[in-house]
């Protein structure tokens, strides 16, 4: 039997294992948050403001703390006086945890209430009297940056207008140069709506002190338990080893569950106050409008061209709404993100990128949602332009892509904007999803049907983005340097147990994790048992988001597996008394390279770990690896969807698509196939449905998934999933991310397939989502449709 035969066997790299998680799930045995009950636990509820912006009059609490069953109302003023009334956000920035002088988005915590139940929580909640005085209020960065605009952070000393930050990349000069170069300059000008990560279990809490022990254990959503930790001993100053975070099954994160919310915090206070078990689990509505939103930002944006096709440079620039607390979850130095991962996969010579930040009457936004901090925004914009570009030259936008791609013998390659990347095959990526499509023939069908009145078309995306943060060197968050970790422990039977620094939320780590440890020491992937999230039992990780699993945790599993084979090694040359330059490695066994019939397992090692070790060796069988990346990795994709848009409604539908994922070395292909099939549903909801905004008064329209829409089996496309392998030179078994390359990548194919479709009214642009109110409007008006929220204040 071959190598590799063998490896499929055991559940080694490239085996479709089925999601060994996924036994548990199915059967509703998954444990969550809310189905964690504590001996005497209290439950939490959270009065919120139904004010977008008002300063605080009165707050009465006397009624709720007369309701029988009620232990405590918490304010912003009793949370003053333990200095705990603001909290440090994971962007340097504070948020209130309740507020005190002004409520400043709609949903905001005002005061909260720990009762027996949370029935007789969420009566007391409702029983508190707060008197506003309302405020006018913004909800877009053009009103923040008026003249006269109310100033929302007055709370801030040095704070005299509503902008958080300035912030540029790039080369102004040479870009300029570009410009004066080009034969003509395309232009667009967008907006990616604010959206909502989601995720079907809503945040909780239930905070433990224990104050015999002074242990506080604390059950929490969390993609990022160790950073939670870490943040929870800044603020509280308990100590950091009397603090464990336990986040268990989660219900989906993409995001959301990255952020401290104030929850959170209050649950702890809670606990410590009144020395029992507090849980807080939000509500739908809750987490819809309070917690981490994605994206708001506003594009405008230019490309230098030559008439041959050539992309000679490019200027960006953003205004990004980030609601009433700069909170985003992002590394310290890129103030937008990895914005600046736009264009990466194309070849061109100059770039600059400007970027305002603002503060607005919104819930916090900005997170990471499925997305490497601000790349769904770049690649959307990137491809948006590319193929506005391409119509502006009359040229066919896939061959306007393959001439400005980055060619295969060109890496590594320095992006426009600084980044290093080292490997890819664009173009063929290109050419199988063109070959999948039909293009041709479409194109052909396209202009067969424009004759009868029918209105098709095609959308191409097509890019690289960057996953994987760190390296250490440039990526920290809140001085937390960007690596991850692995501990591998082998029993004396052969049968191990694995714990990584990273957080599972559904991607199937439990799965693909014991994958790699079988694919280094030839153990069956069954005998291996994965353990996430429990910062008292794993090694220290900066967690699960922007697909940074694989590539960094990921790596680490890898690394730690070769110190226990590098043991082994040692432990099977005094088996088989020979030196250890005397023996070889194949899948699961060492062998004597003189007497290949002569070789000693990996289980055999591990017994002898502990039962017959070289005289001088430290007995067991364990390690631990943290693992600092040398780079990003850079997973490629080409999506394409076909469409038909009905002129009479503006529905459209979704005919085909196709989608060419270059992720390097595929752990577990049907688990690659989940995450590309979830993501792409995630950008064709962005793109057709997902409406969540604010009207002038800051209300928060989508608080429900009545109006808020989630795609379900009956509106999601079928995809046809293809594959190119380029594996990434740096990690130890050439895997690049591939978790959230379908949503970053997936929204522009469909939008411009849409797009595509009408192009001949010369309209460039409607906003996401393209509801067919929209795709109407722009089928018979024949101007561009903006969905930014509105800008002047109604009554
Ligand atoms: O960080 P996150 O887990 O969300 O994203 P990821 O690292 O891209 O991995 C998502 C899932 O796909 C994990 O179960 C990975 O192990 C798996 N994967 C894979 O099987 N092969 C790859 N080349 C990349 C990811």
């Amino acid at each position: 039997m071959t190598q590799a035969k063998d490896e499929i066997k055991i559940g080694g790299l490239g085996a479709s294992r089925k999601r060994v998680e996924d036994n548990r799930f199915i059967r509703g045995k998954g444990r969550y948050v809310d189905d964690i009950v504590l001996p005497g636990m209290l439950h939490m509820e959270i009065l919120r403001s139904p004010l977008a912006h008002a300063r605080i009059v009165s707050i009465d609490t006397s009624k709720a703390w007369a309701i029988p069953g009620v232990r405590l109302v918490l304010t912003g003023e009793m949370m003053a006086t333990r200095n705990l009334a603001w909290m440090p956000t994971l962007s340097y920035d504070t948020q209130a945890v309740l507020a005190t002088d002004k409520v400043r988005f709609q949903g905001q915590e005002v005061a909260c209430v720990v009762a027996d139940d949370p029935y007789i929580a969420k009566d007391a909640c409702e029983a508190i009297v707060v008197e506003y005085e309302a405020l006018p209020v913004i909800v877009n960065p053009t009103q923040a940056v008026a003249q006269g605009a109310p100033l929302i952070r007055d709370d801030k000393d040095n704070q005299h207008d509503n902008v958080i930050y300035n912030w540029e990349v790039g080369d102004k000069e040479a870009t300029d140069r570009a410009f004066a170069q080009a034969d003509r300059v395309s232009k667009l000008e967008l907006h990616y709506p604010r959206s909502h990560p989601s995720p079907i279990e809503c945040c909780g809490s239930i905070a433990d002190f224990d104050r015999s022990t002074s242990k506080l254990t604390v059950y929490m959503t969390s993609q990022a338990p160790h950073v939670i930790r870490a943040a929870v001993a800044l603020v509280s100053e308990l100590p950091e080893h009397m603090i464990r975070i336990i986040s268990p099954d989660l219900g989906g994160g993409f995001g959301n569950k990255v952020p401290i919310y104030p929850g959170y915090v209050m649950s702890i206070l809670a606990s410590i106050l009144l020395e029992r078990p507090v849980k807080w689990i939000e509500d739908k509505t809750g987490n819809l409008i309070s917690t981490g939103f994605a994206r708001d930002v506003y594009l405008k944006g230019e490309l230098a061209l030559r008439n041959d096709g050539k992309i000679l440079g490019v200027r960006m620039h953003t205004d990004a709404d980030h609601g009433a607390f700069f909170s985003d979850a992002q590394p310290s130095k890129f103030k937008i993100g990895l914005m600046h991962s736009a264009f990466s996969c194309y070849d061109i010579p100059a770039a600059h990128l400007t970027a305002q930040g603002v503060y607005t009457n919104k819930a916090p936004g900005g997170v990471a949602y499925r997305c490497s901090f601000r790349v769904t925004e770049a690649m959307y914009f990137q491809e948006r332009m590319v193929q506005a570009a391409a119509d502006d030259l009359g040229m066919d936008q896939a061959e306007f892509r393959r001439r400005n791609f980055v060619r295969d013998d060109d890496f590594p390659h320095r992006t426009p904007f600084g980044f290093l990347t080292d490997s890819g095959q664009y173009g063929k990526c290109l050419d199988v999803g063109l070959e999948a499509i039909g293009y041709a023939d479409f194109l052909r069908e396209k202009e067969e049907a424009k004759k009868r009145g029918r209105l098709l078309g095609i959308g191409i995306s097509t890019m690289t983005e960057p996953l994987g943060a760190g390296n250490s060197r440039e990526y920290d968050i809140l001085g937390m340097k960007m690596f991850d970790s692995a501990q591998l422990r082998v029993h004396m039977t052969g049968k191990a147990i694995l714990r990584t620094g990273a957080k599972t939320q559904g991607q199937g780590h439990e799965t693909t994790w014991a994958q790699i440890v079988a694919h280094e020491l030839g153990m069956p992937a069954e005998d291996i048992l994965v353990e996430e999230g429990d910062t008292d039992n794993t090694p220290f990780g900066l967690g699960t988001y922007a697909s940074r699993s694989t590539p960094v945790a990921g790596a680490a599993v890898a690394m730690v597996s070769r110190k226990i084979r590098a043991k082994a090694r040692k432990i099977a040359a005094h088996l088989l008394e020979v030196s250890e330059e005397d023996i070889e490695w194949e899948l699961g066994r060492f062998y004597i390279r003189s007497s290949p019939e002569r070789g000693v397992s990996i289980q055999e090692c591990a017994m002898a770990a502990y039962s017959n070790m070289p005289d001088g060796m430290e007995p067991g069988l364990e390690n631990v690896a943290y693992y600092d990346p040398p780079n990003l990795t850079w997973p490629f994709a080409c999506y394409i969807a076909t469409v038909e848009v009905d002129p009479v409604t503006g529905v459209w539908d979704v005919l085909r698509v196709v989608a060419v994922d270059d992720c390097g070395v595929r752990i577990n292909p049907m688990v690659v196939e989940g995450q590309i099939m979830g993501g792409l549903t995630e950008a064709y909801a962005m793109a057709s449905m997902q409406f969540i905004t604010f009207d002038a008064q800051g209300n928060c329209v989508g608080s429900n998934y009545m109006d808020y829409l989630l795609p379900t089996a009956w509106e999601t496309p079928g995809y046809e999933l293809h594959e190119v392998v380029t594996p990434c030179p740096h990690h130890p078994i050439g895997a690049k991310g591939i978790g959230e390359c379908a949503t970053v990548g997936g929204p522009a194919a469909f939008v411009n397939a849409v797009m595509d479709a009408v192009k001949d009214t010369g309209v460039r642009n409607i906003d996401m989502p393209l509801l067919p109110d929209r795709v109407y409007e722009a089928l018979t008006k024949r101007h561009d449709v903006s969905g930014a929220p509105p800008v002047k204040t109604d009554d």
